[in-house]
């Protein structure tokens, strides 16, 4: 290979690199979908209006993933990629509200460790997992109690972490608690859950007929699960935040 070829590409590489520095990587009214990404800031992005390269900002919270992606056009949780490495940052200071850090974007809940918040716009949706699941932060979603910090525990299982509790209505399921961590479970064929002995017992007992051979619906299932998620927040006296003295940082 010779020298002066060399030369070439190392001219080539600094023209680019000075370019980019200068604003953006590329000019997107020579790109085919007219989107491309700011090259410093995250949550910016550069697009063609009639001939024209105009800088725009993605929804507060979210940072640009490209066009036709993420939540809104083009734009997605920061959390869901690596569209936020460094050296590029996310330049626009948060615009919050209540329940909410930023104006889009999906933030823990102030008491308890089993709901969360969805914003949109600034307006929070308070959501509930569900199945003995906690919120994590990190994961942004509903997971398994050990893997959530400093929710480790779950409600359900506050007043014996080895004890079982009965599902909402459930002849046949109920939840068994393990150092804390709840497990749904199921009476082995033909016994009933008694919410007295809190064991599996052979029917009938005071709410559980012999049982049916026919499986219930799936629906029901699903009617048991929330039943039993909401019963800990029946009992007053009860906050999982106040019991676990939960902190959670807000700016
Ligand atoms: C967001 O809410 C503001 C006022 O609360 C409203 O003016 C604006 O149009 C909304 N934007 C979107 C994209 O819905």
């Amino acid at each position: 290979m010779s020298t002066g070829r060399h030369w070439t590409s190392l001219i080539v590489l600094v023209g680019t690199a000075a370019l980019a520095s200068c604003a953006q990587v590329e000019d997107p009214c020579k790109t085919k979908s007219r989107v491309v990404a700011d090259d410093k800031y995250c949550d910016k992005y550069w697009e063609c209006d009639n001939g024209q390269s105009i800088q725009y900002d993605c929804p507060n919270g979210l940072v640009f993933a490209g066009k036709h992606r993420g939540v809104t056009e083009g734009c997605d949780y920061p959390w869901r990629s690596n569209y936020c490495e460094y050296p590029k940052v996310q330049t626009n200071p948060p615009i919050g509200t209540e329940h909410c850090d930023w104006l889009y974007g999906i933030f823990g809940h102030e008491t308890s460790c089993t709901r969360y918040w969805t914003c949109w716009n600034g307006t929070a949706t308070e959501q509930l997992c569900i199945g003995g699941l906690l919120y994590n932060e990190n994961a942004h979603s509903c997971d398994w109690p050990e893997n959530v910090d400093g929710c480790q525990k779950h409600p359900l299982c506050n007043e014996d972490p080895n004890g079982n509790v009965p599902l909402g209505k459930s002849c046949n399921r109920y939840w068994q608690c393990q150092g804390g961590y709840p497990r749904l479970q199921r009476c082995p064929a033909m016994l009933v859950f008694d919410r007295r002995s809190l064991r599996c017992v052979v029917p009938p007992t005071e709410e559980c007929d012999v049982p049916t051979t026919t499986a219930p619906p799936p629906e029901e299932d699903q009617q048991d699960l929330r039943q039993g998620q909401q019963q800990p927040q029946k009992r007053p006296g009860n906050d999982y935040q106040e019991q676990q003295g939960r902190q959670r940082p807000r700016n």
